[in-house]
């Protein structure tokens, strides 16, 4: 059959519309949920794609299909002159929507020039709000860094929605909910609690420390009344506002309510594999093809080949399941 000009499918009947890039297995946080105290060994700089390497393979992509891309990292705002990277995919003919999921910890550096460069949304990881408990998960003492950075590019109007990702743990989120339904309803951000997944670095995720978007909302359900907002299929949270007008709340259930059926996405590591699922244990290498020399033709092909591959669903939870051997960091968030 002549695939060219179709756009990527798997053998499940999935479109992949939605790329997600790591810039960088680095980080400056160690956050408890992915990276052990004393960080990961690091890949070579050699070992990373070039921004020349990203761009190719991000416009290639978007010639099949891809739409949405999201850079991450590790952190992204780490990797020396990112927004030279945003400034080039932005440019690329064909990609709809260009964002960034960040920690937030460079950002009041770089937001100017991030929007400059034409980035279109910005995700900021903030598991707590106050700042002894932010210290406690990300082992970093910059909440209020993180803060400045988040109203630096809120300031920013242009760039929307600005989300606020909380990754939810048994015995810690709970006592967050309040001061995130406090930064909901006061604020544009779209807070949205994603729950805890077995990607820790350190191996510590176990069913029961799950904490379910059900159980959140039930904890916000106490004091507020919420309304469920329809969504899209491929649509990971789930979205409802609140009763009295004020601001919107999200839950990303991934462990208690896979969305794998629906799921449209791939994602590309730093040293350049292709990963088909968060969970995947097999990832198809681009790079070395891509540095032989390797036309696009011969590039859309494994592209394909592996896309077609695409896992059916993630087994967490499962007897025998086992996680993969790399952390959220290592594989892009
Ligand atoms: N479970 C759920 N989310 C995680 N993230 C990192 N590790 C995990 C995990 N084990 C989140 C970060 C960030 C995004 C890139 O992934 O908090 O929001
Ligand atoms: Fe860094 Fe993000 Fe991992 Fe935290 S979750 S250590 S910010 S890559």
């Amino acid at each position: 059959m002549d695939e060219a000009g179709q756009p990527l499918r798997d053998a499940h009947g999935r479109a992949i519309s939605d790329l997600r890039v790591s810039v960088t297995d680095r980080c400056n946080f160690r956050c408890q949920y992915c990276m052990p105290a004393d960080g990961l060994p690091w890949l070579d700089r050699e070992e990373v794609l070039s921004f020349e390497e990203i761009e190719r393979l991000v416009a290639l992509l978007v010639g099949l299909g891809i739409e949405d891309v999201r850079l991450t990292g590790g952190e992204p705002l780490v990797r020396r002159d990112f927004p030279r990277l945003v400034a080039m995919l932005a440019a690329v003919d064909g990609l709809r929507d260009l964002s960034l999921t960040t920690n937030g910890y460079l950002l009041e550096r770089d937001a100017a020039a991030l929007v400059d460069a034409g980035i279109g949304r910005v995700n900021v990881s903030i598991d707590s709000l106050a700042r002894d408990r932010f210290f406690q998960i990300t082992r970093r003492d910059a909440l209020p860094r993180v803060l400045r950075g988040l109203e630096a590019i809120a300031a920013h109007e242009r760039v929307r929605p600005i989300k606020v990702n909380a990754v939810a743990m048994r015995d810690f989120t709970e006592r967050e909910v309040a001061a995130f339904v406090g930064l909901a309803r006061a604020s544009d951000y779209q807070v949205r609690f994603i729950e805890f997944m077995p990607l820790d670095a350190d191996h510590a995720w176990t069913p029961e420390s799950v904490l379910t978007g059900a159980e959140l909302r039930a904890l916000v359900e106490r004091e507020h009344e919420l309304i469920e907002v329809p969504r899209e299929p491929s649509a990971t949270a789930r979205v409802y506002r609140f009763a009295d007008g004020r601001g919107e709340i999200g839950f990303i259930n991934p462990v208690s309510e896979p969305f794998c059926a629906d799921c449209n996405r791939i994602r590309l590591t730093a040293e350049g594999r292709l990963r088909t699922c968060l969970f995947s244990v097999h990832e198809t290498d681009l790079r070395e093809p891509l540095r032989d020399g390797a036309s696009d033709g011969e590039l859309e092909e494994i592209v394909r080949d592996a896309v077609w591959r695409k896992e059916l669903k993630h087994r967490v939870g499962e007897p025998g399941f086992r996680p993969p051997p790399r952390s959220m960091s290592a594989i892009g968030g």
